[in-house]
């Protein structure tokens, strides 16, 4: 079966691109620069910073929107670096930060975007409310818990009191300590810590979840939760236990792998650890 595709003009230029593919990774893929926050190719599209926004013209109609969550459509005409679009991201950049005043990620970003930032935050009140003010509500710790982790924390409430939260606002039993929203949150707005023996996955100053560490079976740092390694074997689906190398913690599991391809390559047998 043939696979349908579109045709489209982007920046003045005529292209084709499969139906049902973005208009971001069409871009991308033709070499464009398309900024971007809230998005990441291996977790779901979300359209929540509109950093990605272009003008895009169908039917007669111009508008700007984003562009991560657009798909191609045929005789669509998109512009990437209109002046609109220019001005769009730089209006956007400049709520990020009036969300966001003392968030250095932030900061740095809306420079970038040409926003005057020491004007713009000395203008903002800064409410001692015990609220997150690092958060920029991109969803992407929500999307990769959902997709990578066991769904611990979500979105909550809606309006200008939406944040990201656990159930109804308690220490978290479900959060198995992997840090993967720590890792993709783009303001360090949630975190993890290990200390003493122990990962912290914070958020707000508040702690979502803590969890004793386990120690790696060969090097015996201390890299990942009990938590983790039972959720790793459940969803591997392992009835004997965890996957190869789940025990040790990233690099000694990197030289092992490259230890065994040495000597699955000259024919040796290995040992493991
Ligand atoms: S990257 Fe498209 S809306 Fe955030």
């Amino acid at each position: 079966m043939e696979t349908p595709v579109v045709s489209l003009t982007i920046n003045g230029k005529k292209t084709q691109a499969i139906d049902g593919a973005l208009v971001l990774d069409v871009c991308l893929q033709m070499g464009l620069d398309i900024p971007t926050l809230c998005h990441r190719r291996e977790l779901p599209s979300y359209g929540a910073c509109r950093l990605c926004t272009v003008e895009v013209t169908e039917r007669g109609q111009t508008r700007l929107t984003a562009s991560c969550t657009l798909p191609v459509a045929e005789g669509m005409e998109v512009q990437t670096d209109s002046e609109r679009v220019v001005k769009g991201r730089r209006i956007v950049a400049e709520l990020l930060l009036k969300r966001c005043p003392d968030n250095q990620a932030v900061r740095d970003l809306a420079a970038e975007f040409g926003v005057d930032v020491e004007t713009v935050t000395a203008a903002v009140p800064r409410p001692d409310d015990g609220k997150d003010h690092d958060c920029v509500l991109c969803a992407l710790c929500t999307r990769a818990c959902a997709t990578v982790g066991p769904h611990a924390i979500a979105l909550v409430d809606r309006g200008p009191e939406m944040e990201v939260g656990t159930p109804f606002g308690r220490e978290s039993e479900t959060c198995i300590g992997c840090g993967t929203c720590a890792e993709v949150c783009p303001t360090s707005a949630i975190r993890y810590e290990d200390r003493e023996a122990k990962r912290r996955v914070i958020k707000a100053g508040k702690t979502i979840r803590e969890l004793p560490l386990v120690p790696c079976n060969l090097c015996y740092t201390l890299y990942t939760t009990e938590e983790v390694l039972d959720y790793v074997a459940r969803k591997g689906g392992m009835p004997d236990g965890l996957p190869l190398d789940a025990n040790y913690c990233p690099d000694c599991a990197r030289q092992i792998r490259a230890a065994r391809m040495g000597a699955g390559l000259l024919g040796l047998d290995f040992e493991e650890p």
